[in-house]
């Protein structure tokens, strides 16, 4: 199983630094117009079965650069569609030889169990409240290009942590490779069970972003919110919003970061979001370059086990 990237919980802080140094390289020979060298051509299947642009496309684009071929699958239009269970679908993936499969579902867990089916590589692109991986590589080597260093920084991930598997991968990232994490946002959206993650929790923004060297808006994710968890957005705005006004609490220098999509004018207002201290869009490309990092890494591990 050690050949699939499914949750940076259960990656070694050695690991998450090779892929970081690795997706490093791919973007500086990309960015010189350089010939990737990634190997064997391989086909990778895509499936996607929950909405997704970032995460979607910047997947087929790192398999462009990378010279694999894609197969592209989504639930809808699909047997699952006539009931099809996931472990059937996977078995058929892996009976017509794709070589590996990157998955998004609904549901937590969903990956690991994907994984097993499929015996080969198996990439998480976020399932349910869980895990994204690869966001939080992205993430990771963003905050590396800007600062030149993780160690020591301050990382406050603000908003709504219950339903966010970004705020998940990244709190284990980041504090495996020695930042101070910290979660910020209202008791209701702050789950008891964040007491099992790395990181301090903070229900006043104010105390919660001070000093902070990054401040990592979350998305509030209402397509998850079965019960009223919040008794008005313009509460949460009011308590919550990082703005210019808010920015001030950080460090002077502290980045601010979305893994988006954004709701404008709520978690963050559209000044900050497209302000210098932005890196959003960074996010966003370096997005391409790690999950080319992630795609040629699982083979590399598949390879050295069979060759012990
Ligand atoms: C996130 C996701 O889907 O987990 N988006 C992403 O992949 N960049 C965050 C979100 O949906 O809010």
């Amino acid at each position: 199983m050690n050949q699939s990237m499914l949750a940076i919980r259960h990656t070694s802080a050695e690991d998450i630094r090779e892929l970081i140094d690795l997706a490093a390289q791919f973007k500086a020979d990309i960015e010189a117009g350089r010939e990737v060298d990634a190997g064997p051509r391989r086909t990778i299947g895509l499936l996607f079965f929950e909405n997704s642009t970032r995460t979607r496309v910047s997947f087929e684009q790192a398999c462009n650069y990378l010279n694999y071929r894609v197969v592209n699958f989504s639930g809808s239009g699909s047997s699952l569609s006539k009931g099809e269970s996931l472990k059937d679908t996977i078995l058929t993936l892996k009976h017509e030889r794709l070589e590996a499969v990157v998955m998004r579902h609904r549901a937590s867990g969903a990956a690991q169990l994907a994984a097993e089916y499929f015996g080969g590589p198996l990439v998480n692109a976020g399932d349910g409240q869980h895990e994204h991986p690869t966001q939080a590589l992205g993430d990771g080597l963003t905050v590396l290009s800007h600062k030149g260093k993780l160690e020591g920084l301050r990382v406050a991930i603000v908003g709504d942590i219950m339903h966010s598997r970004v705020a998940r991968s990244n709190a284990w990232l980041f504090s495996k490779l020695g930042c101070e994490v910290r979660f910020v946002g209202p008791r209701t959206l702050i789950p008891g069970s964040t007491a099992k993650l790395p990181g301090e929790v903070y229900y006043d923004l104010r105390t919660g972003i001070s000093g902070a060297d990054v401040v990592m808006c979350l998305r509030l994710q209402k397509e998850r919110m079965t019960e009223g968890r919040l008794s008005s957005l313009g509460e949460y705005r009011r308590l919550y919003q990082i703005n210019r006004r808010t920015l001030k609490w950080a460090a002077d220098d502290a980045l601010v970061m979305h893994p988006g999509p954004i709701n404008r004018g709520v978690e963050v207002d559209d000044l900050t979001a497209d302000g210098p201290q932005s890196v959003i869009s960074d996010q966003v490309t370096n997005g391409v370059y790690v999950r080319m990092a992630v795609l040629n890494w699982v083979f590399q591990k598949q390879m050295a086990a069979v060759a012990k």
